[in-house]
């Protein structure tokens, strides 16, 4: 499973690549803004930054809702650097982008999937990734890792290329599950990354481990 980072922060992007397992980054309009990145060239400056950072897909969102909008604010972004991936919402005017887009080589995120019919219709538009929010279902009783599931059978049903990523992801159990489930990838904070190293064994264990040391060496 591919672990992508879901943040604009670019020292927790360089915390992230430098321990050796990121494969990407994620970012939204709410978390660009959280960083305080506005105006167009920031924006896009902050963009290429990312990209010069890490080496895999960075998805970076349209703001137009449009269809001509999204066009040509997908297009810019796709010049930007080559590991830019247009992230688009789902809805009609996304998919008729997405269609452009994919039509054309340019990789493209569906993003703010909800239902595995979003789900289906993002793959036939031929989505390079389509990003269901499965903390943002758990959060209304919805189960999110049940969405991921159906997700997978549809797609292995059919051979489709699109790849699952898991988004939204909150904290490290969502990760490992999502990994049982069959998540091509997951996207979610540096906190739950790194709570997978976590074990209270591994601390005892390695503790010990330095006192026998020590004591065979003084
Ligand atoms: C996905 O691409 C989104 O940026 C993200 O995962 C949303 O997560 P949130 O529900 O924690 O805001």
């Amino acid at each position: 499973m591919k672990f992508f980072i879901d943040t604009a922060n670019l020292d927790q992007i360089k915390e992230a690549q430098a321990l050796g397992v990121l494969d990407g980054v994620t970012t939204n309009p709410s978390l660009m803004a959280k960083e305080g990145i506005s105006g167009k060239n920031n924006v896009l400056k902050h963009y290429v930054d990312i990209c010069n950072i890490v080496t895999g897909d960075v998805s970076a969102e349209v703001i137009a809702t449009d269809y001509d909008g999204m066009i040509k604010e997908g297009e810019e972004l796709s010049e930007l650097h080559d590991q830019i991936v247009v992230k688009l919402p789902m809805t009609k005017e996304g998919i008729k982008a997405c269609k452009y887009f994919s039509d054309r080589g340019v990789k493209t995120n569906v993003t703010l999937v909800f239902s595995a019919g979003q789900a289906l219709l993002a793959a036939k538009a031929g989505a390079t990734y389509v990003s269901p929010f499965i903390g943002r279902l758990d959060d209304v009783s919805t189960d999110g890792l049940a969405l991921i599931e159906e997700i997978r059978d549809i797609y292995d049903n059919y051979g489709y290329d699109t790849q699952i990523l898991a988004a939204s992801v909150r904290h490290t159990m969502h990760i490992v599950n999502c990994a049982k489930i069959g998540a091509d990838v997951m996207t979610g904070p540096l906190s739950a990354i790194l709570g997978l190293l976590k074990h209270p064994l591994t601390d005892i264990g390695l503790a010990q481990f330095l006192a026998d040391h020590a004591k065979a060496n003084q």
